[in-house]
């Protein structure tokens, strides 16, 4: 029987985007080189690679960095963008020049929040400049305010993957405590400047991945549990000073922290395999604990001790980390993994910035992604009995290969089943189990890069946009059927089951 699931009038549904995946446009209007920028394009077999050119040779050369180990680069290169490579950031989806028709684009959907991310380099193009880049504040200040006259909420992301390029080349990154105040200086500009614009801030994206991929979170170019904690502590304290920054300028301002959370299940009854997810998920809950409950977890403080880590903190850190708590947690799930300590086969499905082992119950997507109705409301009744905190699902859904042909539609069923998976999970997190969730923010709700692969063809959005893995195409959006099955769910506040 057909059941209506609908959802009430508080919750905000809408989509989500990053700038380095998104905007393009990346040295218009006086914006600086970010990581991202010098990122090549690979694919589910090819990592992406960073480049740089050799000082005595001056040859070309490239390191491959993100789950396939630490980055090999010689101490002291300059990552830089060059001729002989392509690099997706660099255009993406052109959102810098098309914002106006997108933003239409989404209003038609009847998006209620929108997030994106503000690129820091386009603001400071150094990160450490003494002065902000007004064109980049200007572009900002138009996108926001269409937003707004559209109705749609914007819900911001402060440091999404791409950090200012320069404060890797010349700081080492986020283990440098002057990250701390330079991102301060950043943050607290952008949140004054919107204070009654904008009410949701995130500080940094999966702030999780500085475990797994500390070079696109924080700039680190070795794996160091050194550097990796220092980093992260720089990170937590800036995000909890933010906090403070924004309550105290405008109550209504909320600033959430946001990590990537991926349910993971044991492949047998062996309690070793419980054990090792157990050992692998206080790698996350780190990050949430700390700025959720505002203390260092005492697994953590273990773990430190026994990696001989020393985390160097001022007098007051801690109790700026324990004053100012994240108002809520926005969070990406996309599907889950399967841990075992029997795996002799050394088989392996690639997730979000996680490898697990592939799940003998369901099916993956090209990129190995698992498909798992139950992971949504699994993660959201997991984090709400562990925080009771309010939960924004700032990320789910699916990456796909598609094809246009000439007056056809992309058909694309196979996203509205899943979205619909996803929205059922929620609705029965709402409706059996009392969790409160605010929101749900599709990912890559208009066709945007990938950041696992750097692919275009790695297709998530509702809307299609002509371009392929090299950059050819028009850039023309196209709707697919899932835009205007959205569009209903939306007018419907839910959908028939
Ligand atoms: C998350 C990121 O890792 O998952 C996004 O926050 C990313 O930036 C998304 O795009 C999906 O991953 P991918 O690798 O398919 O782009």
């Amino acid at each position: 029987m057909m059941e209506k699931l609908t959802f009430g009038s508080e919750f905000l549904f809408g989509g989500a985007t990053s700038a380095s995946q998104y905007e393009g446009g990346y040295l218009e209007g006086g914006k600086g080189l970010t990581i991202a920028d010098v990122m090549t394009a690979g694919n589910k077999k090819q990592a992406r690679t960073v480049t740089w050119r050799d000082p005595l040779t001056q040859e070309n050369k490239q390191a491959t960095f993100g789950l396939h180990g630490p980055l090999q680069i010689p101490r002291g290169v300059e990552l830089m963008p060059l001729e002989d490579f392509y690099y997706p950031s660099h255009e993406a989806s052109d959102f810098y020049h098309r914002y106006e028709e997108d933003i239409s684009l989404m209003a038609e959907m009847g998006f209620q929040v929108f997030r994106m991310s503000f690129s820091w380099a386009r603001i400071f193009p150094n990160g450490d400049d003494a002065e902000p880049n007004y064109e980049g504040l200007a572009f900002y200040d138009r996108v926001i305010d269409l937003l707004i006259s559209k109705g749609i909420q914007p819900f911001i992301t402060l440091q999404h993957y791409d950090m200012p390029l320069n404060l890797v080349l010349r700081y080492g990154g986020w283990k440098n405590r002057k990250l701390v105040d330079f991102f301060y200086r950043y943050a607290t500009l952008m949140i004054d400047r919107y204070q009654d614009k904008v009410k949701y801030y995130m500080t940094f994206n999966e702030i999780n991945v500085l475990d797994n991929v500390p070079f696109i979170t924080a700039g680190l170019i070795n794996n160091s549990e050194q550097d990796k904690a220092q980093a992260a502590h720089h990170q937590l304290l800036v995000s909890a000073m933010i906090v403070d920054f924004a309550h105290q300028l405008n109550k209504q301002i909320q600033v959430g922290q946001m990590f990537t959370y991926q349910p993971t299940y044991p492949l047998t009854s062996d309690p070793k395999d419980t054990l090792a997810i157990m050992e692998w998920e206080k790698k996350s809950y780190f990050y949430s604990d700390m700025q959720v409950k505002g203390i260092y977890p005492t697994y953590r403080q273990k773990y430190y001790q026994r990696h001989q880590v020393k985390v160097h903190m001022e007098p007051d850190d801690l109790e700026i980390i324990k004053s100012y708590p994240a108002d809520f947690i926005g969070f990406s799930t996309y599907s889950s993994g399967v841990m075992t300590v029997h795996d002799d086969k050394g088989e392996f499905v690639e997730g979000n910035m996680v490898r697990t082992i592939p799940n003998p119950f369901l099916p993956t997507n090209a990129w190995g992604w698992t498909i798992d109705p139950d992971c949504l409301r699994i993660a959201l009744v997991t984090l709400y009995e562990r925080y009771q905190k309010p939960l924004y699902i700032v990320e789910n859904g699916i990456g796909w290969h598609e094809q246009l042909y000439e007056g056809c539609i992309i058909n694309d069923a196979y996203r509205i089943d899943y979205l619909k998976q996803s929205l059922r999970g929620i609705h029965q997190a709402i409706n059996l189990d009392g969790v409160d969730v605010r929101g749900y923010m599709m990912w890559g709700c208009i066709d945007l890069v990938s950041a696992g692969t750097g692919e275009m063809e790695k297709r998530y959005g509702f809307v299609y946009v002509d371009k392929d893995n090299r950059g050819q195409g028009s850039g023309k959006r196209i709707k697919k059927a899932s835009f205007d099955w959205y569009r209903q769910v939306i007018t419907d506040r839910g959908f028939n089951d």
